[in-house]
């Protein structure tokens, strides 16, 4: 595995993690899938990618539910990130919300708690002394943003007041780049990590033109465009991906994206090809 500094913790972790958005359902919960589910993860974890991505909102909870399962004997191998819905950014709805993920995740911290998107309801000042809060009582170690813009991560930033936020986990892969005008290049300014969330596009670059330009690419170092693609993203400086997967061969696919590196050459070429 390779592993990147998350903002400027010092905190290593892997360029590749797991999310779980859609396993035990989506808005609902969904319990059929279960087991192949928790197969997956561990498989995953197994193969070391170790960073895993859920939220309170997946599956109305039991995403959590099947982490906590999935990592039982292995909390201290596991970075554990989930993230609090905006209904919830009140400062006790905050601290209701932490303990609720705690108890489905069945753990006494997760590592990085997100607000999962920017909400004008509740004042960030009011949400981020709960989050802080969080920290200073050991129930989160980190705390960041999804799918904040620069203006919304600065105001988020000034309102904290002894903690930083260490990641903004946004969409972001070959095909939808539009995060390298905003918020990526503020984020490097800032040092506050890249989680690239939807890496393959939930497999819409392995259509068309763009699974062309990825297999040409690939020919070259004897890897497949999901691959490239992936190799692309991790090439980005301070940027980690989080690709979901609930089958085994993908999993594995996955994890040829890892220990090699795509030339400078082809990325630009790359760039080039696939426009956005
Ligand atoms: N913060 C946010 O607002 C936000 C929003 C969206 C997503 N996320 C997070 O980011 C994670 C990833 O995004 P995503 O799940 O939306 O999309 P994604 O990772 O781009 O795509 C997931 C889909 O790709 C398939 N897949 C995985 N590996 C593959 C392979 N090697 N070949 C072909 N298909 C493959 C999966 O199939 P199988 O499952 O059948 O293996 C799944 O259907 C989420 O799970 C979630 O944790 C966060």
């Amino acid at each position: 595995m390779e592993y990147r500094e998350l903002g400027r913790t010092g905190e290593k972790v892997p360029v590749l993690g797991m999310g779980t958005w859609g396993m035990g359902g989506r808005f609902e919960r969904d319990e059929r899938y279960d087991e192949r589910e928790i197969r997956s993860l561990r498989f995953g974890i197994e193969m070391g990618l170790t960073l895993i991505d859920t939220a309170e909102i997946y599956g109305a909870g039991h995403a959590e539910e099947l982490v906590g399962e999935a990592i039982k004997g292995l909390r201290d191998k596991v970075f554990i990130i989930t993230k609090v819905w905006p209904s919830h950014y009140t400062y006790e709805g905050v601290l209701k919300a932490m303990e609720g993920s705690l108890s489905r995740l069945k753990t006494s911290y997760v590592d990085l708690y997100l607000l999962h998107w920017p909400s004008a309801t509740v004042p960030i000042e009011e949400t981020m002394r709960a989050m802080e809060r969080l920290i200073d009582e050991g129930k989160t170690r980190y705390i960041g943003v999804s799918n904040f813009n620069s203006a919304e991560l600065e105001e988020a930033m000034a309102s904290l007041s002894r903690h930083e936020i260490v990641a903004n986990e946004i969409r972001y892969n070959i095909l939808i780049r539009s995060a390298e005008k905003d918020p990526i290049p503020f984020c490097l300014k800032e040092g506050i990590t890249i989680i690239a969330y939807r890496p393959i596009e939930r497999g819409s670059i392995l259509t068309g033109y763009v699974r062309e330009a990825l297999e040409e690419v690939g020919r070259k170092y004897g890897k497949t465009p999901v691959q490239v693609a992936l190799n692309w993203l991790i090439s980005k400086p301070m940027t980690v991906a989080i690709p979901k997967a609930s089958r085994i061969e993908h999993l594995k696919e996955l994890a040829g994206s890892l220990g090699w590196r795509l030339s400078e050459e082809d990325v630009r070429l790359l760039e080039e090809r696939i426009k956005w």
